[in-house]
């Protein structure tokens, strides 16, 4: 399949695990790739193992205006167009919600919701021009109920709503905007959490996958790659699970 030969795609969060797998798999179809990830070696592993000579990597915090602003002032100088942005980066942490600090809480929202909103805005004058994609990665935190992540539940319940509003915004323009709702999906984000103390174990339920089984990153990738290609033209304004039934 090369759906995406001859597109320009940005990709954040492209150091680890989703990230990862979707660059790898967006490659796999052909696109040139702009990988970005606030961590330098990962990005640039990653790299490493695309196919594509024309893909290339941007150390950035997608928490600054001016560091976001700056990626696509270079995208336009450098590839002339943008086709998709893929919005993964993104951080969680638990936490009794009457124990959250209000640093953690600020720092999450600002990577999570605003990382996300900068470069969405950011992104848009030139995939106005190309009538291109965004898929922003939500969570099953933003539709159901996680405990400990106060402050995650409320960003992706943030990137799910203001997803919405650029779906219908824009959507008569020729973009399609969409999110995607993973949940269980083994990464380094998911492996050996770190959980507040004197839990009540019966609310892990509600965030494990129903057949107790994780799935691999490359089931969001092949996720993400659809709503970001041509075959998804008529798909705007979703929050698509991809949870394996869990909030089913
Ligand atoms: N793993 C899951 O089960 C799961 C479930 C639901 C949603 N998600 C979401 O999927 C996305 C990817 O998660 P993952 O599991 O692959 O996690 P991960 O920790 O493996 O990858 C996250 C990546 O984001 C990068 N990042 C963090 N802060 C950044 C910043 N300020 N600027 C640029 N890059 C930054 C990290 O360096 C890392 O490479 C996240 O948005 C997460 O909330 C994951």
């Amino acid at each position: 399949m090369e759906r995406f030969k001859d597109k320009i795609v940005v990709i954040t969060g492209a150091g680890s695990g989703i990230g990862r797998s979707t660059a790898l798999r967006l490659d796999s179809e052909g696109a040139t790739c702009i990988i970005v990830d606030i961590n330098e070696s990962q990005l640039e592993e990653t790299l490493a193992m695309m196919s594509n000579s024309k893909s290339s990597s941007k150390v950035l915090d997608i928490s600054s205006i001016e560091d976001s602003k700056t990626c696509f002032k270079d995208i336009r100088e450098s590839y002339k167009k943008l086709d998709a942005l893929i919005n993964i980066a993104g951080i969680l942490r638990f936490d009794n919600s009457h124990e959250v600090q209000i640093e953690d809480w600020n720092k999450i929202l600002n990577i999570n919701l605003t990382g996300t909103f900068f470069m969405c805005s950011h992104a848009l004058p030139m995939l106005l021009e190309s009538k291109g994609a965004i898929v922003n990665v939500s969570s099953t935190a933003a539709l159901g109920a996680h405990a400990w992540t106060a402050a995650y539940s409320a960003s992706k319940g943030g990137i799910s709503a203001f997803s919405k509003t650029l779906a219908v915004e824009y959507g008569m323009k020729g973009l399609n905007i969409n999110c995607v709702c993973p949940a269980s999906i083994e990464t380094p984000m998911s492996t050996n959490p770190i959980m507040p103390k004197d839990i009540d174990t019966r609310l892990l339920k509600k965030i494990m996958p129903l057949d107790g089984v994780n799935r691999s990153p490359d089931d969001i990738a092949s996720t993400i790659a659809f709503l970001a290609s041509d075959d998804a033209i008529h798909i705007n304004g979703i929050d698509l699970r991809v949870d394996g039934g869990l909030l089913t």
